[in-house]
């Protein structure tokens, strides 16, 4: 009876055979703006993808894809924001550039071996998305609308 209580509690802590809790994407997310409603699909999926990977999964090619779409991701936000003239552009700025150098690093870790640091940054990303939406990407996508700028992919 003991053991059995045992391996079920180890079964629970090692997440037994339910699936990993993923990233799903929340029409909350959508600001109107069709090619950033885009951008914010692909990091979803990107980000779901690694939250969902199998214990034995190579987390470096998922991870490689994240810092490739942050890149471009942050960067097509930026041109956004310098042709259309975007008064908090530096504030923005600022939040993308340290995400990015973030990601970065937990990619040399998770090459380096460190995977769970791979998984824990993905589970932090799912809050992190959520408010940066809310806030500066729905500043950037109100601006946008408000000005008529033509933001395109
Ligand atoms: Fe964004
Ligand atoms: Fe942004």
């Amino acid at each position: 009876m003991e053991t059995q209580a045992v391996e079920t509690a180890a079964a629970v802590t090692s997440g037994g055979a339910q699936a990993p809790a993923g990233m799903a994407w929340q029409d909350r997310y959508l600001l109107n703006l069709a090619p950033m409603d885009d951008i914010h699909r692909e990091f979803v999926s990107l980000v779901n993808a690694l939250l969902v990977a199998p214990p034995e999964a190579d987390l470096v090619p998922l991870m490689d894809a994240l810092v490739e779409h942050t890149e471009r991701h942050f960067a097509m936000e930026q041109r956004w924001m310098e042709e259309s003239h975007f008064p908090p552009t530096g504030c923005h700025e600022d939040e993308h550039s340290r995400s990015l150098a973030v990601v970065v690093a937990v990619r040399d870790k998770v090459a380096a071996g460190d995977a769970a640091l791979g998984r824990t940054l993905a589970r932090e990303l799912v809050p992190w998305f959520d408010n940066h939406v809310a806030s500066m990407d729905w500043a950037l996508a109100s601006w946008i609308a408000r000005t008529g700028y033509a933001a395109t992919a």
